[in-house]
């Protein structure tokens, strides 16, 4: 009985864990001095960004022994590539190099993309 239970337990923590897709991290650097460009436009990476990176990015740019730097894995890895003109170059404007051997990503992801880091790359 008592193991029926345990297991029923295990199952039941692996279930919930399952559905919880949503970073849950304290942002490292909460705002700062960025003021949002689109406040109408709520864009965040839970809500869009992680999925994202998750679908095109992460196979290389991971925690860890990665092909590519950073780890777009978790919330504060991502936003650390956010400041300065890198991710625009590499992955939002046209003719970007990334992901790494494939096509750019389409118009209106980096669009939403750019919207996201213009809004101060928000959590939520
Ligand atoms: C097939 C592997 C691969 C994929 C997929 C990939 N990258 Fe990269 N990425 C790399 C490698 C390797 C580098 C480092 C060499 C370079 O700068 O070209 C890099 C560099 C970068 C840089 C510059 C980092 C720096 O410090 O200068 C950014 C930004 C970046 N990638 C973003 C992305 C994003 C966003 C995605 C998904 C849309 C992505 N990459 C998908 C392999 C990949």
């Amino acid at each position: 009985m008592k193991k029926k239970l345990i297991l029923f337990l295990i199952a039941g923590a692996a279930l919930i864990s399952g559905c919880e897709n949503q970073a849950t991290e304290t942002p490292d650097d909460p705002g700062g001095d960025c003021t949002p460009q689109f406040p109408d436009m709520n864009v965040t990476y839970n809500n869009y960004v992680k999925g994202i990176l998750d679908k095109y990015c992460i196979s290389c740019h991971h925690a860890g022994n990665s092909a590519g730097p950073g780890d777009f894995g978790s919330y504060n890895g991502a936003k650390a590539y956010t400041t300065g003109n890198v991710f625009f170059a590499r992955v939002i404007q046209d003719g970007a190099d990334m992901p790494q051997g494939n096509a750019p990503l389409p118009k209106a992801v980096r669009d939403s993309l750019d919207v996201w880091i213009k809004n101060c790359a928000p959590l939520n």
